[in-house]
């Protein structure tokens, strides 16, 4: 069966940070385990490039959009690829299959009669690139998130019928075809409905934008370049591409989940679906919102200095670990708190004394008994039953992952090691060697089987670790993995 999940696609006015990381993380690692299980996924990422707010960065930097663009989306791939990422594209908003997908999709709406042209006024962030309404900046007028005051925009523009699909939208995800998770999100979305929602401007002025994709039936109107973003998710399976290539689009549509934070939703939620519904498309099955990141209990911000360099994760602890360190902090459907110190903390006790331990004291004894237990090599994704420890509930951990909930799966796989230490306190194999041989193989017998689960349990989290470990237990030369820093 297939499954398609897919990152928000980011903007490349500045260069990764933490949080674009961990959304891309979170989807690598369902990625992952999807695959594991044996389904056929397809794994979308990419760059957002149009837009005042990229224009304007470019200008700054005295670059031509384009070269600015190629830059830092350079910068994005390479910190996919050090976070080994296992994505099948990456998209780019200024490729030629995006832009002319987007224009065959935005004459769609049209050709729907779902467009109409009407003069507006209206108060626009750069910084969010949309039309803010009065009620959603702060008391002193500021956007919230970007603390600067939206400029007044006078324009002609084609509009939305967003009003035609609202009825429909808010059943689907009052009944969970379309489902939102954490619940707290999907209760947000539907009092947006209670409050009152309106068409919206689907083009800007070709005169106050630029860099942006042109309107195909209107040269003085670019394609507003939130709905050209979101129809990225339809042009990377080629969609309007005739031959074959049109088949991923075949075998790949709807969206199972799209993964991003919550300052989006509203544009996943509500304006992506109605255009789907517009152009007869299914639309997606699950957004996943997880929270935001806080470093040291503040923003993150560059004015604070306080930006955590993604690259500088893996510099210090290498790459699994990063990636186990950043999902491990706090649980995805609630805004968390990262620290170095704790980051450190976390590796020292978790990985290097928790996991390392326990597989490097079960090898050394199994290797000085010469104990020549054989690797199980039943995949547990598919096959969990396969592997039943008093001290470890399998079917739970699936069904955490299934929920998207990594953290508490990590979680419980760790309480399983450390109860695997505790087991081999108590039983104290190392006294056994000589008095009771049996036993002493009985048990590191136990704990060789449950350090064969953990590390192909690890696999999505930690896939180059988990495959050292298994090399390990498959050869019994414990090498140390997690050295401390
Ligand atoms: N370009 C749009 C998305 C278009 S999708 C069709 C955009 N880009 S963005 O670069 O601002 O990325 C936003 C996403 O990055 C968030 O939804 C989230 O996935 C991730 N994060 C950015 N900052 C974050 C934190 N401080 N904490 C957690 N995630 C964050 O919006």
């Amino acid at each position: 069966m297939k499954y398609y999940l897919a990152t928000p696609i980011y903007y490349v006015n500045a260069e990764p940070h933490i949080g674009h990381t961990y959304t891309t993380l979170l989807a690598d690692v369902i990625a992952r385990y999807k695959r594991l299980e044996g389904r056929d996924v397809y794994f979308l990422t990419g760059t957002d490039e149009h837009g005042t707010k990229i224009a304007r960065k470019a200008k700054e930097n005295q670059k031509q959009p384009q070269e600015f663009c190629d830059q830092i989306t350079q910068k994005f791939k390479k910190t996919w690829q050090n976070y080994n990422f296992g994505h099948d594209q990456f998209i780019r908003t200024t490729s030629s299959k995006h832009i002319s997908g987007a224009q065959k999709l935005f004459s769609a709406l049209k050709d729907k009669g779902d467009l109409y042209q009407k003069e507006y006024q209206g108060l626009y962030c750069t910084g969010c690139e949309s039309f803010k309404t009065e009620k959603e900046l702060d008391q002193k007028g500021l956007c919230p998130d970007h603390k600067k005051k939206p400029g007044l925009v006078k324009e002609k523009n084609y509009f939305f019928k967003l009003s035609k699909y609202l009825k429909p939208l808010k059943q689907a995800i009052e009944k969970d075809q379309l489902i939102i998770q954490p619940v707290e999100r999907k209760n947000e979305v539907l009092g947006l409905f209670e409050q009152g929602i309106n068409d919206f401007s689907v083009s800007r002025s070709s005169q106050n934008v630029n860099w942006g994709i042109d309107v195909p039936f209107d040269k003085k109107q670019k394609i507003y370049v939130w709905v050209e973003a979101l129809m990225n998710y339809i042009t990377a399976l080629d969609y309007g591409k005739a031959g074959a290539e049109a088949n991923l689009f075949k075998k790949y549509w709807p969206v199972d989940v799209h993964f991003m934070a919550k300052e989006i939703i509203k544009f996943h939620a509500i304006f992506f679906p109605a255009i789907l519904m517009s152009l007869r498309m299914k639309v997606c099955k699950k957004i996943f919102v997880h929270g935001y990141f806080t470093i040291n209990g503040e923003k993150m911000s560059k004015s604070l200095g306080n930006v955590i360099e993604p690259n500088s994760l893996i510099k210090t602890w290498g790459v699994d670990p990063a990636r186990y360190l950043l999902l491990s902090q706090f649980a995805s459907d609630s805004d968390g708190d990262i620290s170095l110190k704790k980051l450190k903390q976390d590796y020292d006790h978790k990985l290097a004394d928790n996991l390392g331990n326990l597989l490097q004291r079960t090898l050394v004894m199994i290797n000085k008994n010469g104990f020549d237990f054989k690797l199980k090599q039943v995949n547990p994704f598919k096959k969990p039953q396969a592997y039943d420890f008093r001290d470890f509930d399998l079917p739970l951990f699936l069904k955490l992952l299934d929920n998207i909930q990594v953290y508490q799966a990590i979680k419980q796989l760790d309480g399983f090691i450390s109860k695997s230490n505790q087991y081999l306190e108590i039983n104290k194999p190392w006294e056994l060697a000589n008095k009771n041989p049996a036993k002493c193989r009985e048990i590191l017998k136990q704990i060789f089987d449950r350090l064969t689960l953990i590390a192909r349990l690890f696999e999505p989290v930690m896939p180059q670790i988990s495959a050292k470990m298994i090399k390990q237990l498959e050869n019994k030369q414990p090498q140390v993995i997690f050295k401390k820093i």
